[in-house]
């Protein structure tokens, strides 16, 4: 074997994508409510996103970014009307670590300061600063922890805001629901608060909704909820629906100059034609509307099953809290009943991210699945 083995690998060789189904190499289908880490936004291999980026293979793949891209600018043109973030510019790069890291930098340019607080059980990648910004010491090496980086409860809201009376926090970063630490939603009452601590004490608020945004929640973003316009948003994943992209959305009070940010390939014409075709349907199929009403019949079905403790999050972005140890039934619904769900750093907790294109019917299937699942992990004991 010649790759660096760092990942758990399920045993399935998915060789096609259509809508909410995978299908093996024996032809075997699979039904996938985790979309690849949430990545998968409008549904495996979309017609209309297929064809557009094939249009633009046929046309041209690259130029760097010291010309004239016509596309960035429809590209964010559109997000940010979508986003109803009309006044804001936005920043694009090629994955949510690299959004992440852009948005410190910005953050950190602006004000000169250096310090960051960020949430027990974050994630937000594992670049240098974006890995010293997560709460996972089992992944962070002596070198990431080189950053002055201080972690709070979302409950200790007090705490943290006599950290934020000293005024020397560059900036503060949550993620607009928390995923991998187990959908972990901080609520209205924390944004609302934390807002307004940040204008108070001059401090940058950076909101994460790389896996909470591009309308998973119900919502374009998570946060949105809150009624709050953080100064920096961060977003990847479901922009590209699996082609590599990333962005921030920066207030207009941030000002670029020559050189400040840069990358080789964030912008490209192929990202920005798989991005352009995500937005565009989007909007044309309701999607973020689509995912609030699935995400309301999904949690009423679920609660049919006993097994499941407390559901957790909102729209398409659900946590399932089980009271034992969910990894073998996990194993179950993907080898038994042909199922994808994720899992979190929380062990009793599955993980559901499906595109947002589901349907009641597969809604129905899942619950069956689910409960056959159930069924056969109490009995193979
Ligand atoms: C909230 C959040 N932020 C950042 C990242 C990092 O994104 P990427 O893997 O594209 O670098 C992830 C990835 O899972 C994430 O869930």
């Amino acid at each position: 074997m010649n790759l660096f083995n760092v990942y758990s690998i399920v045993d399935i060789e998915i060789i096609k994508g259509r809508g909410i189904y995978l299908y093996d190499n024996k032809n075997q289908k699979y039904f996938d409510f985790y979309g690849g880490h949430a990545v998968i936004s409008i549904g495996h291999s979309h017609p209309t996103y297929v064809n557009n980026i094939k249009k633009q293979i046929e046309k041209i793949c690259f130029y760097s970014n010291s010309i004239k891209i016509p596309e960035q600018e429809k590209l964010a043109s559109l997000l940010l009307e979508i986003s109803e973030y009309n006044d804001y510019k936005v920043f694009l790069c090629n994955s949510g670590a690299e959004a992440n890291e852009n948005a410190i930098k910005i953050a950190s340019f602006k004000n000169k300061k250096k310090k960051i607080i960020a949430f027990k059980n974050s994630f937000h990648g594992r670049t240098s600063g974006a890995i010293s910004i997560t709460d996972n010491k089992k992944i962070i090496t002596k070198f990431n922890s080189q950053h002055e980086v201080k972690f709070f409860n979302y409950k200790d809201i007090y705490l943290l805001e006599e950290e934020l009376k000293k005024e020397d926090t560059c900036a503060v970063i949550s993620e607009g629901i928390q995923g991998i630490g187990g959908i972990i939603d901080p609520g209205i009452f924390f944004f609302k608060k934390i807002y307004s601590l940040c204008i108070k004490y001059n401090t940058i608020l950076i909101l994460d909704e790389i896996q909470s945004g591009y309308g998973r929640t119900g919502l374009f973003f998570a946060h949105q909820n809150s009624g709050i316009k953080p100064d920096i948003i961060t977003i990847a994943k479901g922009m590209g629906n699996g082609f590599p992209i990333g962005g921030v959305i920066i207030n207009p009070k941030f000002k670029p100059f020559n050189g400040m940010l840069g990358t080789t390939f964030g912008g490209n014409y192929l990202a920005c034609s798989s991005g352009i075709s995500v937005l565009e349907i989007i909007k044309n199929e309701c999607l973020i509307y689509k995912a609030k009403k699935m995400g309301k019949i999904f949690i009423n079905s679920l609660k049919e099953i006993d097994e499941i403790k407390e559901i957790r999050g909102r729209g398409l972005m659900l946590g399932l809290n089980f009271n034992f140890k969910i990894q073998k039934l996990i194993n179950i619904l993907i080898k038994k009943e042909n199922l994808f769900v994720g899992s979190s750093f929380n062990k009793k907790i599955i993980r559901l991210l499906p595109p947002l294109t589901i349907e009641e019917k597969h809604i129905k299937t899942f619950i069956l699945k689910l409960k056959k699942a159930l069924y056969f992990l109490k009995n193979d004991k």
